[in-house]
């Protein structure tokens, strides 16, 4: 009993990684909810399908992405911002189920950032050869509130860098069910995914899907 009591918490304390003052990798995190998370992200993109928006430069963005919550991040010629209409339905994105919430705050919370009430998530779809470039999550109007990345199915590695872009990234490796919480003297790290490699989950195919809840407006 003691002894099992013991593996469990080492088991515990191996998950969490801390990357720097405020940034925390929670391995697995996630896991308990995948069946949920699935069956909302399926609601979600029958009303906003994933789809390909261009950047202020003018290139096509290689993830594929769609929002759910009161505002959705977004990026056209004009720039990058958050709305809360989907520019290609005209409505509002779809509503940010209960399961996303808790999933978010629980993780949140479990890093020391208690009260995040997020209000946007942003989920973007990576398949093999997709990428991020870095770059700094500022479309948010103040920077007290973490971001919570959650990442499911095929892995990927996360590129963790420092407050200026010139700042070497440290490379992370994030697979299902992983989340990692940013906030206070992190909030403003520089971050991206390098392209991802062809591989397959049980779940998720071929795909990479994350999962970021931010604190709008
Ligand atoms: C993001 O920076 O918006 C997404 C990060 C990720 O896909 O892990
Ligand atoms: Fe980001």
């Amino acid at each position: 009993m003691t002894l099992s009591l013991f593996q469990d918490m080492e088991q515990c304390q191996s998950e969490r990684e801390e990357l720097c003052p405020g940034a925390i990798v929670l391995h697995g995190f996630a896991v308990p909810y995948e069946v949920a998370i699935l069956e909302a992200l399926r609601d979600i993109t029958t009303r906003a399908p994933f789809r390909h928006m261009v950047t202020p430069g003018g290139f096509r963005m290689s993830v594929a992405l769609t929002n759910c919550g009161s505002y959705g991040w977004i990026t056209d010629r004009t720039g990058y911002r958050y709305d809360a209409i989907d520019p290609e339905s005209g409505k509002s994105w779809p509503h940010m189920s209960a399961v996303f919430v808790k999933l978010a705050q629980d993780a949140a919370a479990s890093t020391g950032f208690n009260d995040f009430k997020p209000d946007a998530c942003l989920v973007n779809c990576y398949n093999p050869g997709a990428r991020l470039s870095l770059h700094q999550d500022k479309n948010e109007r103040d920077f007290d509130a973490p971001i919570v990345s959650v990442s499911l199915g095929i892995p990927a590695i996360f590129l963790w860098g420092g407050l200026r872009r010139k700042d070497k990234p440290m490379r992370v490796q994030l697979t299902h069910g992983d989340i990692m919480v940013w906030g206070g003297p992190a909030r403003l790290h520089y971050h991206g995914v390098l392209p991802i490699k062809e591989a397959c989950h049980p779940l998720t195919g071929t795909h990479r899907i994350n999962l970021t809840f931010r604190k709008a407006a």
